[in-house]
């Protein structure tokens, strides 16, 4: 059986260190970091993100502020309002929750945040600073994948890795970041032509395609790394991964549940996100 990489555990010790780095910045420099966190609409799921980054961050003693929108609200108004946060000295942070409704262009939204405010890691400036591995920001859900593999001693170097997945905010980045580390990265997608040969071939293996139990027993290769990036509600209600957890886990060497893989890890990386950007804008 595998080894269950534990995000709720890795989770809890991270933001443990942050909280200690945040009493001292407050000694330092008088003020807690804060965030900025923007609604819009009435989508459930976001809701419940956006109260779980709010509870996060009074958990590690930063400030948080939560501002939402009616579904019909212009896109004038709330690049306005983006404009007022890039300038409020209490703002650190700022993270606009997607999906936004369709009259709003995210492009649009993510490029007016100010590239030192965005913890997202979204705009195009922090986009190409990662690309050239110079960068002040990860996107979280990449990010928190890292320090498991960390915290779990997974050598990247030289390793075969596939990235299943080629979204901007995680299949991407994550590609770059296991290259950044001198892995041998393959990223894999709808198009691929047999995925199983490619997949099997991975040492570590990153799945985040949006698909239950996608990823079988037969396309993992024995004492493979497997990272399940995926949230599915079933029918009967419960969460599953984009990987078949019970049957992989008995051919990897360790693998990520869901719940309680990757997802602790993300607003964990948020509040490492905001911490940095606070201490970045007092430097300047
Ligand atoms: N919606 C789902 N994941 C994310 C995320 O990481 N950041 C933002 N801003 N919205 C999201």
């Amino acid at each position: 059986m595998a080894e269950i990489i534990d995000g709720k555990l890795v989770s809890a010790e991270v933001r443990k260190s942050i909280l200690s780095s945040v009493t001292e910045f407050k000694e330092e420099n008088g003020f807690v970091p804060g965030l900025a966190v923007i609604l819009v609409g009435d989508n459930p799921a976001s809701a419940v993100y956006v109260r779980n980054k709010h509870k996060a961050c009074l958990e590690v003693g930063m400030n948080s502020y939560e501002i939402t929108f009616d579904k019909n609200v212009s896109e004038d108004v709330l690049l306005a309002k983006i404009d007022e946060l890039n300038q409020d000295e209490k703002v650190n942070g700022i993270l606009v929750q997607l999906p936004l409704p369709e009259h709003i262009s995210e492009e649009k939204v993510i490029n007016r945040i100010s590239p030192d405010k965005d913890v997202d890691a979204f705009h195009p400036v922090n986009v190409g600073k990662i690309l050239i591995g110079n960068y002040d920001f990860l996107p979280c859900t990449p990010a928190g994948i890292m320090e498991l593999l960390k915290f779990y001693n997974v050598d990247i170097k030289g390793k075969e890795c596939v990235v299943i997945g080629r979204s901007n905010i995680v299949g991407k980045p994550m590609a770059l970041l296991l290259l950044g580390e001198n892995g041998t990265v393959t990223v894999c997608h709808s198009k691929t032509k047999d995925l199983k040969e490619v997949t099997k071939r991975a040492d570590i293996l990153v799945v985040a395609i949006g698909r239950a139990n996608f990823v079988t027993k037969d396309m993992v290769k024995e004492g493979c790394v497997v990272i399940d990036v995926g949230i599915n509600r079933l029918e009967n209600g419960k969460l599953c991964g984009d990987v078949a957890f019970d049957e992989v886990s008995s051919v990897a060497d360790k693998i990520t549940p869901v719940p309680g893989g990757v997802g602790p890890m993300t607003i964990t990386m948020l509040l490492k996100n905001t911490l940095t950007a606070a201490k970045k804008q007092i430097k300047k």
